[in-house]
């Protein structure tokens, strides 16, 4: 039997003697091979340089036929794609590229707020240069005041002249001033132009303090809590478009059974009401009702619980949407470094991450089954990379760095979303700011963009663009076990018809020729822009803020077809202009 060693350009012939197997993966200038059990990845100009030793470990383990030079492209084949524009279907809802910003570390404190005294550049305390890095990402909401935090926050201590003090026992027990509280939100998210998504107090809390909350917050008549919110300085009421009824119920929400959190979420729907005149006919605050936190058999069952109620609701209680939660972690707790890592974490990171597909698919099913119209959205309201803590910092704050295989890591669950677009309507990364896997990272007056920013960045294009289906095969990227898709892409047609293409590389070592041919429109030109960096775990710091950052580049266009090399590890988005 024989077995051939491919390069870009060159091919050893060998028959196979002994352990030796076959070779798994080639191209370009990386041969990837297994001998004797075990698998290599070796540069070929390496290996032709060292060719004394490359002979001698395919002798030791096949006996040498031939070799022989051949082109390219039998290995660098070029990825075929199709995108049919007249296909655009579902709406990419904006709101899946929605944030999360809990009480929790340097995420609320030192993040966004330092105060209205501070000497960093403010507006009523609010960072100024936090307002324009976020408004850049034209952020759809953002998710408050936690997390677990929101379970035992009660928001009479965030309000007036003279804040309560209190304790944040989830986050390592600090301090919680109280200084951001309901009006320092809402001023944050009117300077940066997002919906507030507020979660509500069903673990320590009572229906009647979250009613008064929703009260104090937009009745517009003056009623005594409504006149309170204008003795506090806003006369309007406020607009809220999400409620969430409760966070992780099943866990640091309370620890409730599906019937308990059920026999709850009832009551908080019935009463938690919005009194905002402009919400109560179109744009009806959505009610999120908590849901799955995982993919085993209990999630299932929760997902099922939740489901089979609202498919037998009463006229008296609604939602408009479950919550899920899923983070890339790899086993708990946290032990993957975000940053000094290799190839192998890189890969096996990806491969957890892509878990996201399965979980989606499977909590929609559930849900099809009871709601078949797709009323009730699935929210992903918290994901996202969650690695072990920076040595030297507080545990409790969640303080990782944000790599390169963040920025992929967030494209292709963004793609994963757009995919589900008839059913996950919302998703909140966590968290925005110096917690998880963070757009920004501050200290103190400094601040720094992370290649998730940028990725959230170039996927503006796609807020509320029309999903278009693509097709191609670009085969798989091996790493010892691991194996990958190669590429993920992603098509949408904007408000105004343009057409948009966002391509992942998931291939450290290898480019991506991609040649696609488009259907249902004449394009002339494409460009846009291609994320990358040294290594796959390369970051942005406050000394060197530049290594991951967005760079321009343009496609061929023909007719109807469009060339584009894709840099390895590498997200890009391009335009096509007709
Ligand atoms: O995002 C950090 C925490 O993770 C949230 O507070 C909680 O909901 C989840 O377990």
């Amino acid at each position: 039997m024989l077995f051939t060693l491919n390069s870009g350009s060159r091919t050893t012939v060998c028959k196979r003697k002994g352990e030796l197997s076959a070779v798994w993966a080639s191209g370009g200038s990386f041969a990837k091979y297994s001998l004797l059990g075990r698998r290599f990845t070796r540069r070929f100009t390496a290996l032709r340089q060292k060719a004394p030793f490359v002979r001698r470990a395919l002798l030791f383990g096949c006996t040498l036929i031939a070799e022989a030079t051949i082109a390219p492209a039998v290995v660098a084949q070029k990825v075929q794609l199709s995108v049919d524009v007249s296909k655009a279907s579902v709406k990419i809802d904006r709101n899946i590229f929605g944030q999360f910003a809990e009480h929790l570390g340097h995420g609320v404190y030192e993040g966004i707020w330092v105060g209205p005294d501070s000497t960093i550049p403010n507006t009523r305390g609010i960072r100024n240069d936090i307002v324009a890095a976020l408004r850049a990402l034209k952020v759809p909401n953002v998710r408050w005041p936690g997390g677990c935090f929101a379970d035992e926050y009660h928001w009479r201590t965030g309000i007036g002249a003279q804040r309560v003090v209190t304790l944040n026992p989830n986050w390592g027990g600090v301090i919680e001033p109280n200084t951001f509280g309901t009006h320092e939100f809402m001023d944050f998210l009117d300077q940066i132009g997002a919906e507030a998504y507020i979660s509500v107090n069903v673990g320590s809390g009572t229906p009647r303090e979250a009613a008064e909350w929703l009260e104090y917050l937009t009745a517009a008549q003056p009623t005594t809590l409504a006149k309170e919110r204008a003795a506090n300085g806003h006369q309007a009421p406020y607009r809220v478009s999400s409620l969430g009824i409760g966070n992780e119920s099943w866990g640091c929400g309370g620890n409730m059974t599906p019937d308990y959190y059920l026999s709850q979420l009832k009551i908080y729907t019935r009463f938690v009401r919005n009194f905002n005149p402009s919400q109560q006919d179109k744009q009806q605050m959505l009610k999120i009702a908590v849901g799955p936190g995982g993919s085993e058999t209990e999630w299932a069952y929760w997902t099922e619980a939740v489901m089979r109620a609202y498919q037998n609701r009463q006229w008296s209680w609604d939602i408009n949407g479950l919550s899920m939660h899923s983070y890339t972690v790899g086993h708990w707790p946290p032990s993957f470094a975000s940053v000094g890592f290799g190839e192998t974490e890189y890969s096996k990171i990806l491969k957890f991450t892509l878990e996201m597909e399965d979980l989606v698919s499977k909590h929609s099913a559930i849900m099809d089954k009871y709601d078949p119209q797709k009323k009730v959205a699935l929210v992903v309201d918290e994901w996202g990379a969650w690695y072990a803590p920076l040595p030297g910092t507080n545990p409790g704050f969640l303080v990782q760095q944000n790599s390169l295989r963040d920025a992929i890591l967030a494209a292709l669950n963004l793609n994963i979303f757009a995919h589900h677009g008839d059913r996950v309507r919302m998703a909140n990364i966590a968290q925005m700011i110096n917690v998880l896997q963070a757009m920004i990272l501050t200290d103190k007056e400094k601040m720094v963009l992370t290649p998730t920013y940028y990725v959230f960045k170039m996927y503006v294009p796609f807020q509320e663009a029309t999903f278009v289906p693509v097709a191609f095969d670009a085969g798989t990227y091996v790493h010892g076990e691991i194996s990958l898709p190669r590429m993920d892409a992603l098509a949408a047609k904007d408000t105004a018809g343009k057409l948009w293409l966002a391509f992942t590389n998931l291939d450290p070592n290898q480019s991506i020729e991609v040649e696609a041919s488009l259907a249902g429109i004449i394009a002339r030109s494409a460009a846009g822009e291609t994320l990358t960096g040294p290594k796959v775990d390369s970051v942005n710091t406050f000394d060197a803020a530049k290594t991951v950052v967005p760079k321009p580049i343009s496609a061929k266009v023909e007719g109807r077809k469009l060339d584009l090399t894709l840099e390895p590890k590498s997200v890009t988005v391009i335009s096509v202009e007709q």
